[in-house]
């Protein structure tokens, strides 16, 4: 995917260790399509060669402001206009501190200063040392800068550079990728929280045995990202899956069907959308061993017996708060055939205003899909793509139903 495409970045570098990943990002958001003027501090250089980043972004670096190469020697005029946003990253406590100042007696600096605030966004990336970020000067330094409309990425945690452990480091360019990608999303989601299950449930046999299915989580993560992206509040209530969770979302971790539906019922009264994409188990056993069952060599298998599982959907579409509809109910459908009619008799029997079908095994664990909305309204073909992309037009449909509300 090419999520940048037609975005001009202005990456500037300033002195820290974390110089190194810069060359990343650099290539990452080339990759996703951004054209890169890369802008570096004298400091900067000594972590990192210009010739790497031209290299990767394709033009000459700029680090003076006297720079002849510019026709009219203002370097920091005409690379500013021309920007959709100038990341600074890493963005060192000293040179957070020179912006705060506004003070302007190196290129980058000088450019940041001369930007149009209105039309290009300022967006650095704090990379230093643990006591340093928590020093009462950066912080305050932080605090001002977001104040003058500065849009501060949070901080890694972890291992640095100093052989110290703590806050501080910059994140990591994909984070960091991700949290640009962000940035130009549109806020449509404002003042909303998505509530959102995802991926399989697990269900005990025994300590080390159990039931679950294929489902990845994909489809459910992909839609946490998107709904966040466009400034709602997440929940997301995960299977056991091995997923990275989305930035800005909030995970809880669940195994079983159970414990999947306390946690949406624990969510759900502040949630205002609820999207169920969880292959949740239908059944379990209806006790859990607690000792691993041991076969005796009789040949005799245990015998299983199994009880239902709460209809998570379904319980929640019936609460007060959905028949009001101060929570909009999604709910998903993995179908093997006949698609519409099992997705249109699966809607009514859930008592959701929306019901996204898709094939069950054309899908698990794939990252591409192909959804089939149904609403009472009639139904509306979302054609095969990326999760990635149909998380987010699927965003946009639920936004727009929710818009279109009296
Ligand atoms: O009944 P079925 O499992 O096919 O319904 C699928 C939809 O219902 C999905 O949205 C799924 O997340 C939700 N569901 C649920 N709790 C269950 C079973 C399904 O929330 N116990």
């Amino acid at each position: 995917m090419t999520e940048l495409a037609g975005k001009h970045i202005v990456l500037g570098l300033s002195g820290g260790i974390a110089a190194y990943k810069a060359a990343e990002l650099c290539r990452a958001l080339v990759k996703e399509g951004a054209s890169v003027q890369v802008v570096m501090t004298e400091a900067a250089t000594q972590f990192m060669t210009p010739v790497t980043l031209q290299a990767l972004s394709n033009r000459p670096v700029v680090m003076s402001q006297w720079d002849a190469r510019e026709p009219n020697n203002m370097a920091h005029i005409n690379l500013s206009r021309e920007a959709d946003a100038i990341l600074v990253a890493p963005a060192s406590a000293d040179f957070m501190a020179k912006l705060l100042h506004g003070r302007a007696d190196d290129l980058l600096s000088l450019m940041c200063l001369a930007r149009p605030m209105d039309t290009v966004p300022l967006i650095v990336a704090p990379a230093m040392n643990r006591e340093m970020w928590q020093h009462p000067a950066t912080q305050r330094n932080v605090a001002q800068l977001k104040a003058d409309g500065t849009h501060v990425l949070a901080v890694g945690t972890g291992d640095q550079a100093c052989g110290e452990t703590g806050d501080g480091r910059m994140l990591e360019p994909e984070e960091i990728l991700q949290d640009l990608i962000a940035f130009f999303t549109p806020k449509t989601l404002q003042g909303q929280h998505w509530l959102i299950t995802a991926g399989p449930t697990f269900e005990a046999i025994d300590p080390v045995r159990g039931i679950t299915n294929l489902s990845s989580g994909k489809m459910g993560f992909a839609i946490a990202r998107a709904a966040a992206e466009a400034g709602a509040q997440v929940t997301l209530v995960a299977g056991p899956v091995h997923l990275p969770t989305p930035r800005g979302v909030q995970r809880v971790d669940v195994v079983s069907a159970q414990n999947m539906h306390q946690a949406v019922m624990n969510a759900s009264d502040a949630a205002t959308v609820f999207v169920a994409t969880a292959a949740v188990a239908d059944w379990r056993p209806a006790t859990a061993a607690e000792q691993k069952l041991k076969k005796d060599g009789s040949g005799q298998v245990p015998a299983l017996s199994f009880v239902e599982n709460p209809d998570i959907l379904a319980g929640v579409a019936q609460s007060a708060r959905a028949q009001s509809g101060a929570l909009y109910c999604v709910g998903f459908a993995a179908e093997s055939h006949d698609l519409l009619a099992h997705a249109k008799a699966k809607r009514e029997r859930k008592g959701v205003p929306l019901l996204v079908g898709n094939i069950g095994p054309a899908t698990f664990g794939q990252d591409d899909n192909a959804l089939l909305l149904v609403e009472a309204s009639g139904t509306q073909e979302l054609p095969r793509n990326s999760k990635r992309a149909l998380a987010q037009q699927l965003v946009a449909e639920v936004a727009q139903r929710l818009k279109a509300r009296p």
